[in-house]
């Protein structure tokens, strides 16, 4: 969900192993053009939003954001995650990954001042109670190198 230039769905496309398909989703005709032009064979790429999401229920094991829901219109990312839980099948699993700002308050300032928005939230408040009211049982959230934040959830 938000898979941009498909940089992640090409490292995942190995993980899928050769009878998984890897499916990026993305808003921007022209990040999709650039992902289909890079396309493993096992990947292919929709033009389509978030809370939107033109597949059907169930179709998914596994759905994966990076770096997306602090794109989206803040009003749209609830409906965004009720997506990602409709279209995964029970027993599904999420991963969304966010930016995290740096712990020391002058980098934390810095960071905010030099990358913009990005790294002004803290993925706590971004991601609120969204993806428990989602339906979610959140599994697993912390933090990971390289200033991101990550939770890990499945589709009871
Ligand atoms: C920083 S890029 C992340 C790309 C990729 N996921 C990665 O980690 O390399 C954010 C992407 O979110 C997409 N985006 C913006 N609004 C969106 C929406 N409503 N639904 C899904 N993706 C959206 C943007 O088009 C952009 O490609």
């Amino acid at each position: 969900m938000g898979c941009g230039t498909g940089y992640l769905t090409r490292i995942l496309s190995p993980v899928v192993t050769r009878t998984g398909h890897v499916t990026g989703l993305d808003p921007s005709p022209a990040m999709i053009g650039h992902a289909r032009g890079r396309a493993p064979a096992n990947c292919s790429y929709v033009v389509g939003a978030g809370q939107r999401l033109p597949f059907p229920d169930g179709s998914f094991d596994l759905v994966v954001s990076s770096l997306a829901v602090h794109h989206m219109p803040r009003e749209a990312r609830p409906e965004a995650l009720r997506q990602m839980f409709r279209v995964l099948r029970p027993g599904g699993r999420l991963l969304i990954a966010e930016f995290r700002p740096p712990d020391g308050r002058l980098t934390r300032r810095l960071a905010g001042l030099l990358s913009g928005p990005a790294m002004r939230h803290d993925p706590r408040d971004l991601l609120g109670t969204m993806i428990p009211d989602a339906g979610f049982q959140v599994e697993a959230e912390g933090r990971l190198p390289n200033l991101l934040y990550h939770v890990r959830a499945t589709r009871p």
